[in-house]
């Protein structure tokens, strides 16, 4: 059997792991060896007597930076192997997609640096080669929850984490589409009965509506996913 899948997180809170990632599916995949996590502490890697990891910034300014030197004794000693790939968790990387979680999945594991304070010192992350990534357009209080929605994120596309049922979810994504609205019983709630169609047992029509609901919410709510749907159509409008 090959290795399981793995992450190996550099942060300053290793006790916040595996948190979420041990309950439910992640959870059980993790308690079954279908992957593994091991949480190392950077300041493991401090050689002052205050164990100290971060400074101010040069040139000024508020707040702190993680220092280079301790981040990249913490890289060099959490003996990942060469083919995992390097991530900082930033607001300033690339937005986390999909296709990326995919690849991330489909490989070994990953090494994750959960950046703190105002920032990482520029050399570690260029000396160390990572590649930064973002979960969203808003500042979290450091990488650790952004760290952990990657990992759930590649756990639950692990063969054997998910029944058959739920990863249909992910295929929707995949086709630059959200997801079509989804009822169940009772047939009534507070007046608002379940959309007729769903009930008639008419699976053509049934799968026209889906698409159809699935299209005009694309539509409103992510613009810039339905443009990326559209792809490198020719513009009837300009001659
Ligand atoms: N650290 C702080 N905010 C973040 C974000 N939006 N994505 C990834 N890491 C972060």
């Amino acid at each position: 059997m090959t290795a399981p899948w793995r992450a190996t997180v550099l942060t300053l809170f290793p006790e916040m792991f595996p948190g979420p990632l041990g309950i439910s599916l992640a959870g059980k995949a993790l308690a079954s060896g279908l992957w593994a996590v091991e949480a190392r502490d950077i300041r493991a890697s401090a050689t002052d007597k205050h164990r100290s990891v971060d400074d101010t910034p040069a040139g000024g300014g508020p707040g702190m930076v993680l220092r280079a030197d301790v981040l990249a004794a913490a890289i060099d000693t959490a003996d990942a192997p060469r083919a995992f790939p390097r991530l900082l968790m930033s607001p300033r990387g690339r937005p986390l997609t999909q296709s990326r979680v995919r690849e991330l999945a489909t490989g070994p594991g990953a090494l994750i640096v959960c950046g703190r304070f105002e920032g990482v010192d520029q050399r570690v992350i260029e000396a160390r080669q990572l590649e930064e990534v973002s979960i969203g357009d808003y500042v979290l209080s450091g990488g650790e929850i952004a760290a952990m929605a990657l990992i759930d994120a590649c756990v639950r596309l692990l063969p054997g984490v998910m029944g058959k049922a739920e990863s249909g979810s992910e295929e929707s994504f995949s086709e630059s589409l959200l997801e079509y609205p989804q009822y169940t019983r009772p047939q009534a709630f507070e007046g608002r009965p379940i959309p007729e169609i769903l009930t008639s047992g008419d699976h053509a029509k049934v799968a026209a509506w889906r698409k159809a609901e699935a299209e005009a919410l694309t539509r409103s709510r992510r613009p810039d996913l339905w443009t990326k749907r559209q792809g490198p159509r020719k513009n009837t409008t300009d001659g």
